[in-house]
């Protein structure tokens, strides 16, 4: 497959964002808000991944991929890091079939090495099942953290060149966790924060910005239209001028 990035060509502009990516937060606030437990914001997080799965795959989208737990996130209390990997654990049980069944292919990216056992053993075992699944791929990052991904490309990338010095961009996207996958053409992110939090640091190189108060929880369909809607009124120039494209599409 030919190597192009956003950087070394002008790719498509799709109508319909092929690839989707979403920081999912807001779950702790929106259970606080009603007096629950952080967690309860977790588990209802998890119904609102369904829903969005499930829009996106009828709207065409081709790549959903989720921030579901950051390499910092180890720094939150033992208790809910622990819930977190239940509720993971959980998730794969119960969505699994149902994400096969709807021609949905799951990746899971990050360092997985953290991970109890029968976790990894999981993961690879759904991942597996899933892989020849054509619809749509779904990539859940999990201990996932933009630098960890660039530092563990440049290791893998320079093993295969031994010797070199100089070093191109084609030479390291092929081995980023997501190199399956175009770039991002949409980024959401939910819980009211712009920021982003150590996500697809280089993947997110010309993606379009998309921000919303929502809390995770609560998101539907109708964000994700509004999301898409706002994607749609973009002009995506990718270095060029606002003439150039004008003169493109006349
Ligand atoms: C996002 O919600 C989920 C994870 C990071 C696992 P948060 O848990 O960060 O919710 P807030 O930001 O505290 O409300
Ligand atoms: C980002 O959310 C990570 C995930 C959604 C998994 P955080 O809640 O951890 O981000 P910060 O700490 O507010 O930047
Ligand atoms: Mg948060």
């Amino acid at each position: 497959m030919k190597y192009t990035s956003s950087t070394t060509a002008v790719p498509d502009a799709p109508a319909v964002p092929r690839h989707v990516a979403i920081i999912m937060d807001g779950n702790g606030r929106w259970a606080t808000k009603r007096f629950l437990p952080r967690v309860a914001g977790h588990v209802k997080g998890v119904e609102a991944v369904r829903t969005v799965v499930e829009a996106c795959a009828r709207r065409g989208v081709e790549y959903l991929t989720v921030f579901a737990f950051s390499s910092e996130n180890w720094r939150r209390p033992e208790e809910e890091v622990s819930l977190l990997m239940r509720l993971f654990v959980t998730a794969l049980e119960r969505e699994v079939s149902k994400l096969h069944a709807n021609n949905i292919r799951l990746k899971v990216v990050g360092d997985l090495s953290r991970f109890d056992a029968k976790l990894q053993g999981m993961i690879a075992s759904a991942e597996r099942k899933t892989a020849a699944n054509t619809r749509m791929t779904l990539t859940v990052c999990a201990n996932y953290g933009g630098r960890w991904d660039i530092m563990q490309a440049v290791g893998k990338m320079v093993a295969t060149h031994p010797g070199a010095a100089d070093f191109t961009e084609e030479q390291l996207a092929p081995h980023l966790a997501m190199a399956y996958a175009p770039e991002p053409d949409l980024f959401i992110r939910t819980g009211g924060e712009q920021r982003i939090s150590n996500f697809l640091l280089w993947q997110l190189a010309y993606t379009e910005l998309f921000f919303t108060d929502a809390y995770w929880p609560d998101f539907s369909s109708e964000h994700l239209d509004a999301a898409i809607a706002s994607y749609q009124h973009r002009e995506r120039r990718f270095g060029r001028t606002g003439d150039q494209l004008a003169e493109k599409t006349s």
